[in-house]
């Protein structure tokens, strides 16, 4: 990465059973894991499809919400892109890191670009309408930090094992200028 460059990421959870989301939220109440993902972006342009957006009780400025509905009516500090690439390319324009924060399918498009992947993985299945996408080769990046805490999960009134992993991609693709 040249000294200019800003630092493109991706950050998610999945369950041992590979999902994401269940009705609009996540399959499972680990507050401790929720506020590892909010300190993680803190201060950074978000890069986000639609509905998870719309499931997000606080959204920051510098958030940019994937849809291809022209008429969407974001909050403030929001800003509809048409693409996840005009998404990304948007979101290094205000020189803050960047963060993909999913779902799926912007998940599934934007991690060529990504240099790093904040995946936590939770040992326990859970039932899920959302999968984490299979075509991110993540086996194949450098994990570059692998913590295993134990955290309350609340829905099942039992601790889980999450295991806080990050991936490194040694050759993201620089995000097109045009297109
Ligand atoms: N576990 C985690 O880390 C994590 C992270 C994020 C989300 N989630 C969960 O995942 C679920 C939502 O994820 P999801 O995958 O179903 O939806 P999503 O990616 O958040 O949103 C999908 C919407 O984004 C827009 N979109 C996505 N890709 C696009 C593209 N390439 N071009 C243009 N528009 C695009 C479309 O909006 P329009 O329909 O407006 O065109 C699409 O309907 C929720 O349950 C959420 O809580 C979990």
């Amino acid at each position: 990465m040249g000294k200019d460059e800003t630092l493109i990421a991706a950050i998610g959870a999945v369950s041992a059973n590979g999902m994401i989301g269940l009705d609009g939220w996540l399959p499972w109440d680990i507050p401790e894991e929720l506020a590892y993902f909010e300190r993680t972006v803190a201060g950074a342009a978000l890069v986000v499809g639609r509905l998870t957006y719309e499931s997000m009780d606080v959204v920051p400025v510098d958030t940019f919400v994937v849809s291809h509905h022209e008429d969407l009516v974001l909050r403030p500090g929001c800003v509809r892109v048409e693409s996840v690439v005009d998404g990304l390319r948007a979101a290094l324009r205000t020189g803050k890191p960047v963060f993909v924060i999913g779902g799926a399918s912007v998940y599934a498009a934007a991690w060529p670009y990504c240099q790093r992947f904040y995946l936590t993985r939770i040992a326990g299945e859970f039932a899920g309408d959302s999968a984490f996408p299979s075509n991110i080769p993540l086996d194949q990046w450098a994990v570059v930090a692998d913590t295993t805490r134990s955290l309350p999960e609340l829905s099942t009134g039992r601790p889980v094992d999450c295991r806080f992993m990050v991936y490194s991609q040694a050759e993201p693709l620089p995000v097109p200028d045009h297109g």
